[in-house]
């Protein structure tokens, strides 16, 4: 039998996906900010932020951003993102944390700035998955942890468009991202991670995709609708 015991890790980054959040300020400066604490349900996909980011405040002010998912072979432009800020002056905890004030996050980790559809913050063109998205609503979380160290919100998007590079778009299926193509860069406590081996259980692989969603499926390979099973 397993033994478990008690235990009081700082962090409980326990593995999601990074997002590369592209937003752009008052001045219509574009900001690139590293960030896993993101979860989806549908279109919809709540963001928890530290509250006094640079992202947080362009994307209160004009409602919009972009996320931007970053495979795993890009792990290395992510890096160098790490301990940056859009914010000048930076607020004090992250002076503590041996923060810099970067200007331009993109040249800084050697991505590019590409034009979205419906939103003005950039996507960035490396990414394979990005996600043009716009704010719904927000809220201050974590108020009374006496463990949250920084000042929290969590903010409500919903996504308007979704690109994806046709290196990760199912052959099979229109309208499908294939899990076998798509490699997420992850980030587990602190450090990075790509994903393993696709495993044994089926019973999931069996569930139809479009079920989750309006549009039915269809088939590339011979063009004849399925059915929802
Ligand atoms: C891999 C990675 C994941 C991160 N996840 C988060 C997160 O989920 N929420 C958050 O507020 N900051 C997160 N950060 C820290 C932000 O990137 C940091 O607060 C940054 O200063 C925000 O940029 P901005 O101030 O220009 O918006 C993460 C950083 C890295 C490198």
């Amino acid at each position: 039998m397993k033994r478990h015991r008690t235990v009081e890790p700082a962090i409980l980054y326990l593995g999601t996906p990074v997002v590369l959040v592209s937003t752009v300020s008052q001045a219509g400066l574009p900001n690139l900010s590293p960030m896993s604490s993101a979860w989806w349900l549908g279109w919809t996909c709540v963001l928890g932020f530290d509250a006094s980011s640079k992202t947080v405040e362009n994307m209160l002010l004009n409602g919009q951003c972009v996320l931007n998912l970053p495979s795993d072979d890009l792990a290395l432009n992510v890096d160098r993102l790490v301990r940056t800020t859009g914010s000048d002056p930076m607020p004090r905890h992250k002076q503590r944390m041996g923060y810099r004030y970067v200007s331009d996050k993109f040249t800084e980790a050697g991505l590019t700035p590409h034009k979205s559809d419906l939103v003005s913050p950039p996507r960035v063109l490396e990414c394979p998955i990005q996600l043009e998205a716009e704010v719904v609503r927000s809220s201050e979380i974590a108020v009374d942890d006496p463990r949250m160290m920084i000042p929290a919100i969590a903010i409500e998007v919903r996504i308007v468009r979704v690109h994806a590079s046709a290196e990760v778009l199912s052959t099979e299926f229109d309208n499908r991202i294939d899990p076998r193509k798509w490699n997420p860069l992850f980030m587990s406590f602190l450090e990075f991670y790509s994903k393993g081996e696709r495993l044994k259980p089926l019973a999931l692989r069996r569930l139809n995709e479009e079920a989750f969603g309006a549009r039915r499926p269809v088939r590339l390979t011979d063009n004849r609708e399925e059915e929802p099973r």
